[in-house]
Formats: C-alpha cells, structure tokens, sequence
C-alpha cells in the first residue's frame, strides 16, 4: 500500500487500539514517573534488558506498519530508528506530545503511549542493527566532505551522533532531503535555529550531495 494511503487507514486503527486501551493509557495517567526516568533505569538495569527488549518490541507493532519492526522503515519519507539513540527518540515523542514537532498522524499516536510503552520502545529501536537501505549516492564524496566541515562537531565525525544529535548514519535518503528543505526554508513543522544555520552554510544545491553521504553510511 502507499504511504498516503496506509497513513489514514493506521490512524483509524490508531484510533481503535486506544479505544481497546491495549497501549493502556489510564496506566499513563496513574503513573507520574517520566519516560526518561524508566529510559535512565532501564538502562543501568543489565539485567533485566533482554526482557525489556522483548517489551519494547511488543509495544513497537503499531509502529513497525512504517518503521518497520527492526527500525528500518518501509516508506522513503519515514525515519528509520534502528540505531537512533534512545534519548533523542524519547524527546522526538515528547515533542509530538507537546505540538512543538508537527506531523498530526505521530502527534496523535504518542498519546496512546503509556511513559513505560516510550521508554521501552526506544531501547528496541536503539538495539537494533543499522542495514544501509542504499549504495551511496552519486554525489557521496562531495557530501562527506561538506558534512566534515559543517555537521560532525554535532553529529560526530561518523554520523552516528550522539545523546543530543541524532544518528544520521544510515538514514532514508528520502527523508534526510526533506528534513534538510524543512529546516531551510522554516516552513515545516519541525524548527532548531542551529540546523537552519547549517543548512544555510551548505545552500539548497548541496541538500541531494549530503543525502547520498549519508544514506550510505552504516
Ligand atoms: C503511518 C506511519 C507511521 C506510524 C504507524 C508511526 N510513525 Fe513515527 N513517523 C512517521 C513519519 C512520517 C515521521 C516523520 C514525521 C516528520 O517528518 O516530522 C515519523 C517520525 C517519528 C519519530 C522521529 C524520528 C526522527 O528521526 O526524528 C519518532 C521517534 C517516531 N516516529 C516514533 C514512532 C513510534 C514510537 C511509533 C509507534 C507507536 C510510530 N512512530 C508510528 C510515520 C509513522
Ligand atoms: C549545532 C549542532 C548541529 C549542527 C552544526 C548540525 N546539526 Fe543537524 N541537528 C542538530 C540537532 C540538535 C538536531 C535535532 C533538532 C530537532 O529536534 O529538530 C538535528 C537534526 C538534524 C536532522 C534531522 C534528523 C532526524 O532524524 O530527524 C538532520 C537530517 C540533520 N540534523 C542534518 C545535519 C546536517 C546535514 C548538518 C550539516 C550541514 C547538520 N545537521 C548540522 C544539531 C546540529
């Protein structure tokens, strides 16, 4: 199915998974413990982290329909997360929850979410191994030399960021090309002056070298 198609036939699912309270939402409203207090937990917690993952996979089979169930999406304009660090995917949610990042399909989906469901659905994504979806691109050495100069202070030398930066290793290149046009042109719902400032250095012509860099990344 497209991608178009698929999104407004999971928001109707969407709608009645919540109804069936499977992700438990009143377990939500019961429980003031923060996701990033459990993520914190969960992940000094060695031990119990093969059972968390297990969990975390469970809650993460709505998301797999675009996601993909190891983190590797199924539609070029959706992120993957295999890899992705868990701190950043926990503040992506946070940010839907609260309307500041706008995307009215994930805005609504994050509130089904009980805090336990996020945190746990972070380390499965985090866990999971990054597979390249693509050969790098034509322009691939002209953008890693680019992304030398103006994105691995932040996104490290090797893409793979870190707590605060997300890991653009690997990403759809699809979805890097229009996250980049977003940031520039500040018309999206999605706005960090720094990434503005960036994209500005790099300039509209440069968008398509940076995204066969990137995707090709592991
Ligand atoms: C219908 C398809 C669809 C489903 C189902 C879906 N997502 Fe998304 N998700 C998207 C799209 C599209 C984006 C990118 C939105 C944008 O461009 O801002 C996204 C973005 C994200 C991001 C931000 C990633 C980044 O790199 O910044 C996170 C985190 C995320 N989704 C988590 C989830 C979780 C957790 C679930 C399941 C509870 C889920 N998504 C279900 C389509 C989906
Ligand atoms: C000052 C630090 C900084 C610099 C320099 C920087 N970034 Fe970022 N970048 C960030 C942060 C922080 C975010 C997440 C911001 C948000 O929540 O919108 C981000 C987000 C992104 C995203 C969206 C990733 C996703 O999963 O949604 C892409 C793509 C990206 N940066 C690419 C680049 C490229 C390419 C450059 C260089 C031209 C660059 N960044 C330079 C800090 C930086």
């Amino acid at each position: 199915m497209h991608y178009t198609g698929s999104r407004s036939a999971l928001a109707t699912l969407a709608l009645s998974i919540a109804a069936s309270s499977l992700f438990m939402p009143e377990a939500y409203a019961a429980d003031p413990d923060t996701a990033a207090h459990r993520l914190a937990r969960m992940q000094q917690d060695t031990a119990a982290r093969p059972a968390v993952l297990i969990e975390g996979k469970k809650s993460a089979f709505f998301c797999a329909n675009c996601h993909g169930e190891a983190g590797i999406s199924r539609y070029p304009e959706v992120p993957n997360l295999a890899g992705q660090h868990p701190a950043y995917v926990l503040g992506q949610m946070d940010a839907f929850l609260t309307g500041k990042r706008k995307d009215e399909f994930m805005e609504g989906l994050m509130k089904v979410l009980s805090e336990r469901d996020k945190a746990a659905i972070a380390l499965h994504y985090a866990a999971a191994p990054v597979v390249p979806t693509t050969a790098p691109g034509p322009r691939a050495a002209e953008g890693g030399k680019l992304f030398a100069t103006l994105c691995a202070r932040c996104h490290q030398p090797d893409a793979r960021g870190g707590e605060a930066f997300p890991r653009l290793a690997g990403q759809q290149r699809e979805y890097i090309r229009l996250s980049l046009k977003r940031y520039l042109s500040q018309t999206g719902g999605r706005l960090y002056a720094p990434m503005t400032a960036a994209v500005t250095q790099l300039g509209a012509n440069n968008i398509d070298a940076m995204a066969d860099y990137l995707s090709g990344l592991e």
